[in-house]
């Protein structure tokens, strides 16, 4: 069929057939279509690659995050479909003021993805834990996705329809994968969604958080170069990559954006409160490591 579509007694010439293809595509990939969404920690990493995904997928995005001109850079790169606003998840009102933007910009708000997260530079006993610097990650981590689900939840209440994601973490299920002050902020974040799903699945609003493994963003990459002061980058990917326990392949910032799709899109309409963990099964199993029985005399 495909050879005779492009043999001389036909012709159809290849921009067209490019159209129609990319138009084939369209309308089967476009999943957000009409779609409003505001992301946290959009300017780069897991968040910039969900909102290029969310775009691709007909969506318009509004970029928040603390980091102004790789903010800006970041929807200049994404395109007309995406805005930036300047946001430290930290000020309720910086939170509160770009839901209002982005309604003001698209009149609605149907995606909310708190995703902005730090990473904590605590030393790794109790013993020697700094309080102050436990208040600052978890008035990121915490009380910032606390901040976004309650100013989101402030539109999408009266139109009884909405959809919440946040970033969780692997750490956030187990213990001693990170200190403990990531680790508990992340805990929480799986709580807050259990939480927050009881009130408002009766408005009809889903509420989900995703569980990414350690994947090489600058929030990883730094912390990293920090531990390791003086290794070379290519060293230090290797040994984030050398964590994961699925061969063949590597926790990527797209796997996490297909995952956001999924949950923001009629895909998921009816998961609600739940904790969609993106570890190459990292968390579901541990091995005994018994030596082999030719080992053993
Ligand atoms: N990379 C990983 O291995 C990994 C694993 C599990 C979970 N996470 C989580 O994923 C989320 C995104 O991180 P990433 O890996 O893409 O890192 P990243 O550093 O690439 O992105 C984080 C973004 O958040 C922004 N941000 C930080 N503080 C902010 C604030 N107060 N207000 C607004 N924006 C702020 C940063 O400017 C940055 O653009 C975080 O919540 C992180 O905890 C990351
Ligand atoms: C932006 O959105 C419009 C309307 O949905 C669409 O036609 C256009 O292709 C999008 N642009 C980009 C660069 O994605």
């Amino acid at each position: 069929m495909i050879r005779q579509g492009l043999s001389k007694k036909v012709p159809i010439s290849i921009a067209l057939l490019a159209e129609r293809c990319s138009r084939g595509l369209s309308t089967e990939s476009r999943k957000l279509e009409e779609k409003v969404a505001l992301i946290t920690g959009a300017a780069s990493g897991i968040g910039k690659a969900t909102a290029a995904k969310f775009i691709s997928n007909g969506a318009k995005v509004v970029i928040a995050d603390i980091q102004h001109q790789l903010g800006q850079q970041t929807a200049k790169e994404l395109g007309p479909n995406a805005t930036f606003i300047a946001c430290d998840v930290t000020k309720e009102s910086d939170v509160s003021d770009a839901v209002d933007f982005t309604i003001s910009k698209h009149n609605q708000l149907d995606i909310m993805y708190n995703n902005a997260g730090v990473a904590c530079k605590t030393p790794r006993s109790i013993v020697d834990l700094n309080l102050e610097v436990f208040d600052q990650v978890m008035r990121i981590n915490v009380r910032g996705v606390v901040a976004g689900i309650k100013h989101s939840t402030r539109v999408m209440i009266p139109r009884r329809s909405g959809c919440i994601l946040c970033t969780a973490s692997v750490t956030g299920l187990l213990g001693g994968l990170a200190q403990h002050t990531y680790s508990v902020s992340k805990s929480a974040i799986i709580g807050l969604v259990k939480s927050m799903a009881a009130e408002l699945c009766e408005y009809g609003i889903r509420i989900n958080c995703i569980s990414p493994f350690a994947i090489p963003t600058p929030f990883v990459m730094e912390e990293m170069s920090q531990i390791y002061a003086g290794v070379d980058a290519s060293r230090l990917l290797e040994l984030v990559y050398s964590t994961g326990v699925l061969e063949g392949t590597h926790c990527e910032p797209n796997d996490i954006a297909n995952a956001a799709l999924y949950l923001a899109s009629d895909d998921a309409k009816y998961v609600s409160g739940h904790n969609l963990v993106v570890d190459g099964g990292f968390t579901s199993f541990k091995n005994l490591k018994l030596p082999a029985p030719v080992q053993v005399l």
